[in-house]
């Protein structure tokens, strides 16, 4: 039986994501399984498909409050390293750093064990103003910092997840990450909300010394 909200004094928009919330199948299920978000059921459906952590691997996780994505990594493989401009309460075998990823590439490069990641992950999301185009331009600008980061950081044959918006990542921006990972496919997990535009760009097998090292477009 769908829930209503009895609450008068919200605003609109906080009723229709309460509802929402309290109507979501996947809010129900990661409350019950203990998981801090329903995102934790995207990274579970990425997992299942594309097999991207193994147990000896270090991971970073770039947006990671409140910590659904850690949480399920952290139990998989050996490391994780995760950042959020909001704060997230501690989980084992994370280390975490509270600040803006655009500005700390030394000071995760410097929490890798080794200095080196096997799979880096984003569902770092911009501040979204509702015209498609800007949206889009924001993600693309997250996106490609991702992966100047794993330019940066990932080891050979290492994975890239980020998140995009509908429509996909810009062709320059693909061509540039099909040059350098032997693999590259966008998908939808079904926990994704079917009217929000994420989607994941899943990037396999990272060529460390790839041709087109040098970001031409950057
Ligand atoms: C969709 S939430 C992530 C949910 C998380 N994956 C989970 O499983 O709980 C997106 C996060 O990206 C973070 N974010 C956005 N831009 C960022 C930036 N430049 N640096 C660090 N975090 C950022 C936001 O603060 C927000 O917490």
């Amino acid at each position: 039986m769908k829930q209503r909200i009895k609450n008068t004094s919200l605003t609109q928009s906080s009723k229709i994501w309460l509802r929402r919330q309290m109507n979501d199948e996947f809010v129900a299920q990661a409350k019950k399984l203990g998981y801090r978000s329903r995102a934790s059921f995207k990274i579970l459906e990425i997992q299942k498909k594309y097999r991207v952590f193994s147990k000896d691997d270090t991971v970073v996780d770039l947006g990671a409050s409140p910590g659904g994505w850690s949480q399920i990594v952290s139990g998989i493989v050996k490391n994780v390293v995760a950042i959020d401009l909001l704060p997230m309460d501690p989980i084992e075998n994370v280390t975490f750093i509270c600040g803006d990823f655009l500005n700390s590439f030394d000071d995760l490069y410097k929490c890798l064990p080794n200095r080196t990641a096997n799979v880096v992950i984003s569902d770092m999301a911009p501040n979204t103003c509702g015209i498609r185009k800007i949206d889009h331009i924001r993600i693309m600008n997250l996106a490609e910092s991702v992966y100047e980061f794993c330019d940066y950081v990932l080891c050979d044959g290492g994975h890239m997840i980020t998140k995009v918006f509908q429509g996909g990542a810009d062709v320059d921006f693909l061509n540039v990450v099909k040059r350098r990972f032997g693999k590259v496919a966008h998908f939808k997990p079904k926990s994704s909300r079917k009217e929000s535009p994420e989607m994941y760009l899943v990037c396999i097998g990272f060529k460390k010394s790839g041709i087109g090292k040098s970001i031409a477009w950057f």
